[in-house]
């Protein structure tokens, strides 16, 4: 069955787990729609995973819109919710509604994930307005790093947890939901949790949040260039494709692949006469 915002909202309701993955291509989102998880999130996290930029600042509209568009045609069950790149919504609330727009119908997203609080709410109210599901996101947004001044957990203080349970409240307000909390501490997104009617999708946020997501090349130990302290290793795939891709050089360099059983045939008679 179609995940959608109602699930979301019934889930808090009832009390029930939601999961969220990212996935940035067909295969992938197959696989993990197959799985039950309830949402993808095409995340902006592919201008580091799939394109290697260091960070998310480059990665632009026609970068989202062609791996939303992938991802959603793998997604018969996952809400797919897709990330809104740095610039595309903070210029103003034209340009928000306008890209929003586009990542529905050029991405084929369900819902569009943006960054902030208090300052974008009114991005955030007129892309509702226009009929889609926003999806929040505080703590450690990635693309503000310039202004943070690096990766580092958020909302430590007394006047910054302040701030982070406020913008959590005006997001709301404004019509988002659901809202990812990103390296806050456990207690506080604890605490924004219980505020809030909306579910939260914790990453670095502990387990006391409504949801869950990860990044899937992280969960899996795909991408190493850096290893987050709240990324827990499901499997060790990019150990296991390693060691296939090494067996495949091998076989080729040996020339013992492609063997008799991954050949093609032909007669004969045909072939008597091409000599
Ligand atoms: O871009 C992304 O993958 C994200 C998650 C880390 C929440 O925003």
């Amino acid at each position: 069955m179609k995940n959608t915002v109602l699930t979301f909202k019934q889930a808090k309701e009832k009390g029930e787990k939601l999961s969220m993955l990212t996935a940035y291509d067909y295969s992938t989102a197959r696989l993990i729609d197959e799985s039950g998880v309830n949402s993808i999130l095409v995340g902006d996290s592919l201008g580091n995973v799939i394109l290697g930029y260091e960070d998310t600042i480059s990665v632009t509209m026609e970068d989202m819109i062609h791996h939303s568009a992938a991802v959603a045609r793998g997604a018969q069950n996952a809400l797919v919710i897709c990330d809104m790149p740095f610039m595309s919504y903070q210029t103003s609330v034209y340009d928000a509604v306008v890209n929003a727009g586009r990542l529905m119908k050029e991405g084929r997203a369900n819902a569009v994930k943006l960054e902030g609080g208090k300052e974008v709410c009114p991005q955030i109210k007129a892309i509702v307005d226009a009929g889609i599901p926003v999806c929040g996101h505080l703590g450690l947004t990635p693309q503000s790093i310039n202004a943070f001044g690096g990766f580092k957990v958020q909302a430590k203080t007394e006047a910054a947890a302040k701030k982070l349970i406020a913008d959590a409240k005006a997001v709301e307000a404004a019509g988002a939901f659901a809202v990812v909390l990103e390296c806050v501490p456990a207690k506080l997104a604890e605490l924004v949790t219980k505020e809030l009617s909306i579910p939260t999708i914790g990453i670095g946020a502990g387990n006391v949040c409504d949801g869950q997501v990860l990044v899937y090349q992280d969960m899996l130990g795909m991408f190493t260039d850096f290893t987050p302290k709240f990324v827990k290793r499901f499997e060790n795939i990019g150990e296991v494709m390693k060691r296939a891709f090494s067996a495949y050089d091998e076989e080729v360099k040996a020339g013992t692949f492609p063997d008799k059983e991954h050949e093609y045939t032909i007669s004969d008679d045909v072939l008597e006469k091409l000599y």
